[in-house]
């Protein structure tokens, strides 16, 4: 008899099968017992019908506790009515790891309780779909890149750099050293672009940062791509079309983890049209102003009100352009023809969850460089590595960095940040 996995269903209708299982929920009657099993692919209902199977066998199903992991055998059918369109007509079952008073029951429970709860939760039907697009998207940034040359380059995590700003940075021993947990790879990834044109990283980057909103975590996964010989309007493009390509691919190859979430697949393929409205940073404040905020001056980052109205004056992630310069990291190339601002654009996604694309265009003068890096009261020795690559042969350069997370929560629809990680650190969280 074949071992199989839930997922794979459809390919053995009429076989009689074996899978490895939890019994993630079940009811009964007199005659019927209906099993929710989960195998980690998927879910699909077992049917245990009491003339069917031996006696045993049908006490045993009407029993079984939330979470008994069990070793199924039955005949797969079609299942018009369900969600997944198969079941299983179960013959017989083995038990293989019991399981007393599962904590989280089919009823609702409290945020709290199930961040306590996190190594089970993730188990719920709902965690799964989440955990499948972000699956996907990551899968699909490979893809994006891989198919365009761009070549995969693991930057440090452990790092003596800060290139973020200097005040929500992780420090730790390095043996008599300081060192710090990465901000971002992106310093490194334009060594890297140096080395290989085009390259991208995706890895664990850390910010201390005291803030407490849906959109912050202090622990998140980001994609860095880095580009040789290109200026910023390229980029954006690159970027524009990475987007649409990962919303595609979730249109594409989620269906079911959409539907279990309840996404709309409607909106989302308006996210597949480029190319995406560009708005500078001067008319998104004079927009902002002119519609009642009083609190934003030129000059001043946006907070999350503005950046939802910013969005919701579009029906696509919008790209605001040309940040003020004092607002930036050191690294980004000046305006050819205005001091006070930068080349750079972060992309703001629709439906109010702000920025996903943090981005720009690199400063490539030397000099203009080392007085940024004075100016932030920068170590400029733990900077030298960097500056070398304007001193052998510097071009004009561009990358950006997309928080997984974040794509991921406004992929999936979902209300927090947190659910999009399998063990989100947070502000006062770092358990389990
Ligand atoms: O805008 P950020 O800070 O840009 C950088 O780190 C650049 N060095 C990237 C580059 O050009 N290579 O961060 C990039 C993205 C943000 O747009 C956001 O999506 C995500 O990282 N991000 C966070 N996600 C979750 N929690 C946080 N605390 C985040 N901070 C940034
Ligand atoms: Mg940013």
């Amino acid at each position: 008899m074949e071992k199989i996995q839930i997922i794979d269903a459809q390919k053995h209708v009429g076989e009689v099968v074996k899978i490895g299982a939890w019994v993630a929920n079940k009811r009964s009657s007199g005659k019927i017992a209906f099993l929710q099993l989960r195998d980690g692919t998927a879910y699909f209902q077992g049917v245990v019908v009491k003339n069917d199977v031996p006696e045993e066998i049908f006490h045993l199903a009407k029993e079984l506790p939330q979470e008994t992991s069990i070793w199924v055998t039955g005949e797969i059918r079609e299942d018009s009515r369900s969600k997944f369109g198969y079941e299983l007509g179960v013959q017989d079952i083995e038990v293989v790891g019991k399981s007393h008073d599962y904590p989280i029951t089919p009823k609702e429970h409290g945020t709290e309780f199930l961040m306590d709860h996190r190594h089970l939760w993730l188990r719920s039907s709902r965690q799964h779909a989440i955990m499948q697009i972000r699956n996907e998207v990551i899968r699909a940034t490979y893809e994006f890149f891989n198919s365009r040359h761009f070549t995969k380059v693991d930057p440090p995590i452990l790092t003596g750099s800060a290139p973020e700003g200097t005040t929500d940075l992780f420090e730790t021993n390095y043996f008599d050293q300081k060192a710090y947990l990465s901000q971002s790879g992106q310093l490194y990834m334009e060594a890297a672009a140096m080395a290989f044109g085009k390259v991208f990283s995706f890895g664990p980057t850390f910010r201390a940062e005291k803030s407490k909103t849906r959109r912050h975590l202090i622990e998140f996964w980001m994609m860095e791509p880095e580009m040789a010989f290109m200026h910023q309007e390229e980029s954006l493009q690159i970027q524009e079309e990475y987007v649409a390509f990962l919303v595609q691919n979730l249109l594409d190859n989620c269906d079911y983890a959409l539907h279990v979430l309840e996404r709309d697949r409607t909106v989302l393929e308006k996210y597949t049209k480029l190319p995406y409205p560009r708005i500078s940073y001067d008319d998104a404040v004079t927009l902002l102003q002119e519609n009642g905020f009083d609190d934003i001056e030129w000059g001043e980052d946006f907070g999350a009100p503005h950046e939802t109205f910013i969005a919701n004056s579009f029906d696509q992630p919008v790209f605001i352009l040309n940040y003020p310069k004092d607002t930036k990291p050191f690294y980004m190339k000046p305006h050819p023809t205005r001091e006070d601002v930068v080349i750079c654009a972060d992309l703001i996604a629709p439906e109010g969850y702000g920025e996903i694309i943090g981005g720009s265009e690199r400063a490539t003068d030397y000099n203009y460089l080392l007085e940024q890096i004075r100016n932030q009261g920068l170590d400029e020795n733990e900077y030298s590595w960097y500056l070398d690559l304007r001193r052998y042969g510097s071009v004009p350069h561009a990358g950006f960095g997309l928080g997984l997370e974040r794509a991921v929560t406004w992929l999936a629809g979902i209300e927090h940040v947190r659910e999009a990680i399998p063990f989100p650190r947070l502000l006062n969280r770092i358990y389990p």
